[in-house]
């Protein structure tokens, strides 16, 4: 069972490091909240371990202040099998010394586990992470230093992982990457001299802490007792010399304001979010622009809701600009990657920056020697910094798994660039900031109040259907993502003109189905989609500028015209957010989900 998740440790000589990796984790909690656990090392004491299935948010870093400068941790979102206490990490050694979290797969565990086990090894859990505590028992028998034991055991897996090992003999943290993000933060005194590190799956988790960073890249591995640091290549042993970066940007606080949820308060910040997506170096925009002009294949990837700002995009760049991009999901872009050459142009769109789907095309892209675009949230992310260009979305920390303001921040990006690319960016940039006034104005708590009782009306149905035509396809794909990962409704995306080669035998007296409409040339089109669902028995409710006989609700939105995918969309995310709540379930942490998906 391997494991996606969030790690963070931290060495040096601060006294309450139990304390500061409880605190540090609960900012990682976004890449996985099935489990959690900590293990530290207290005076003349062995390891300690604590761990519990549940969030990591609900725990009180108080009662792990025990004096300790040592401690790693972890927050888990499993792939595979059961979430139970013993599965969470850290795991130990045999003899109790080393212990250690991971996040990706160990693909050849099984295979380790049973030499393990042959050699006399117990294992506690059904992780393919306990393999490595033990290995690395294992390789000290033939090394005289911890480090090299990880070096050792290391180069014997396969697979993507960050491994992050502490030995209570040597009062060291060796950390190991070959796919998974790790990143070290150095805590300095006002006289320069070091007082600690820290090293975690994101920089949010020591931000508090430090804003000066080390990346470690694919194939590096990092060896520290707290007062110095080396990173070598994990294969060689060879030093890496490595340049320490100040952080200029700041991780604002997890806060909800005035909001119950995340979720609610991310869906009314598009109202400012929209527009700071607009606001990029207009000179880079035009760059990019005749990139795309210019390059033999485009290609824009993505997973989950951002690959359906890529299907929207697709629609944007032939509606606008009359020019045929290539869309994937990422996970899926492997039967094309023979179409890639040096002439080709990949946009990766994702809001974590660290999905790893994503990671994998970006990486084939580049070793087919085609030009990367990333279209990212997350500064400072694996995708952000591995890019040949970046664009930045600046739509702020987006915490709710739910992507909403990420989503339309793509979007708007994806417009302007296809603006660009006729040269009219002015044009392109008018209509976008038109539009995020009209949000402004839709978003008022009596349109919220109104969007509460829609929900209220539906909110006890198992099966809900939602059509759209045109970049309002794409835009029901994604409204069935939102209601789906919420409110656990079984919910479908379809195109209008698909319904009567299939679908429509689902639809039954009484189904709610949402169809998603513009005043464009294909408003005749999805109407008459609405009327055949409607013939059915079905409950129309209409999201469109205008209202229509056909709708049993209507739910009115502005007239947008080249964004109005971005205005349809935003009702929907209301209402999502609104059936969650009215059945109960909570729409920041869903079941089954994490924010970042860092395993494939
Ligand atoms: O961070 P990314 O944008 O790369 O994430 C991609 C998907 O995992 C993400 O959009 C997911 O589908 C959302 N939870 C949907 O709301």
């Amino acid at each position: 069972m391997s494991a996606m998740c969030g790690i963070f440790g931290y060495v040096g000589s601060r006294e309450d490091a139990g304390k500061i990796v409880v605190d540090g984790l609960k900012h990682l909690e976004y890449r996985g909240y099935d489990s959690w656990g900590i293990s530290y090392k207290c005076e003349d004491e062995l390891i300690k371990i604590e761990k519990e299935t549940g969030k990591i948010s609900s725990v009180n870093s108080n009662d792990f202040c025990q004096k300790s400068s040592i401690a790693i941790a972890h927050t888990r979102w499993a792939t595979h099998g059961g979430v139970s206490k013993c599965n969470a990490h850290p795991h130990l050694s045999e003899d109790g010394s080393i212990s250690v979290v991971h996040n990706g797969i160990i693909e050849n565990y099984q295979d380790l586990r049973n030499e393990l086990k042959n050699k006399g090894y117990n294992f506690a859990s059904e992780t393919d992470s306990e393999v490595i505590p033990h290995l690395i028992q294992e390789e000290l028998k033939s090394c005289s230093d911890f480090s090299t034991a990880v070096r050792n055991a290391c180069k014997r897996f396969e697979g993507r992982f960050a491994v992050l090992a502490m030995d209570s003999n040597s009062q060291t943290l060796v950390a190991a990457r070959t796919g998974s993000p790790l990143i070290v933060g150095v805590e300095k005194a006002d006289n320069g001299k070091i007082d600690g590190f820290f090293i975690a799956s994101d920089i949010p988790a020591f931000m508090e802490y430090s804003k000066t960073v080390q990346y470690l890249d694919d194939g590096e591995m990092v060896v520290t007792d707290g007062n110095k640091i080396v990173f070598t290549d994990l294969e060689t042993g060879e030093e890496h010399p490595k340049r320490e970066i100040e952080i200029t940007w700041n991780a604002e606080k997890a806060n909800k304001g005035e909001y119950d949820h995340f979720m609610l308060k991310e869906i009314m910040e598009q109202k400012d979010s929209v527009a700071r997506a607009v606001n990029q170096d207009e000179e880079q925009i035009k760059t990019i622009a005749n990139a795309i002009r210019n390059a033999k294949g485009t290609f824009l990837i993505g997973c989950g809701t951002a690959h359906k700002s890529c299907m929207a995009g697709e629609y944007f760049f032939s509606i606008i600009a009359q020019h045929h991009v290539n869309v994937s999901s990422a996970g899926e872009f492997k039967p094309y990657h023979h179409f890639l050459q040096p002439e080709s142009l990949v946009i990766v769109v994702s809001q974590s920056g660290e999905t790893a789907d994503v990671l994998e095309a970006m990486n084939i892209a580049k070793e087919k020697g085609s030009k990367v675009l990333a279209i990212v949230n997350v500064e400072g992310s694996t995708i952000a910094r591995e890019a040949d260009y970046t664009l930045l979305i600046n739509a702020g920390p987006e915490r709710a798994v739910a992507s909403t303001k990420a989503l339309t921040g793509q979007m708007a990006v994806l417009i302007l660039i296809a603006y660009a690319m006729i040269d009219k960016l002015q044009d392109g940039k008018k209509q976008l900031l038109d539009a995020t006034a009209l949000i402004n104005d839709m978003l008022n708590p009596r349109y919220i109040d109104f969007l509460r009782g829609v929900a209220g009306q539906i909110h006890t149905h198992e099966d809900l259907y939602i059509i759209g035509k045109s970049w309002n396809f794409p835009m029901a794909l994604e409204s069935a993502i939102k209601i789906q990962e919420v409110s656990y409704i079984h919910a479908e995306g379809f195109a209008g003109s698909e319904l009567k080669h299939g679908p429509i035998a689902l639809v039954e007296e009484g189904t709610p189905c949402i169809a998603l409409i513009g005043n464009d040339e294909l408003k005749g089109d999805i109407i008459g989609n609405t009327i055949e669902l409607k013939a059915r028995g079905a409950k129309i409710i209409g999201i469109a500028p205008e209202n229509n006989e056909v709708f049993d609700t209507w739910i009115k939105v502005p007239d947008a015209a080249a964004a109005q995918a971005i205005i349809n969309i935003i009702p929907v995310q209301v209402l999502s957010y609104f059936l969650a709540v009215q059945r109960g379930k909570d729409p920041d942490m869903p079941r089954n989900l994490a924010k970042s998906v860092t395993v494939k």
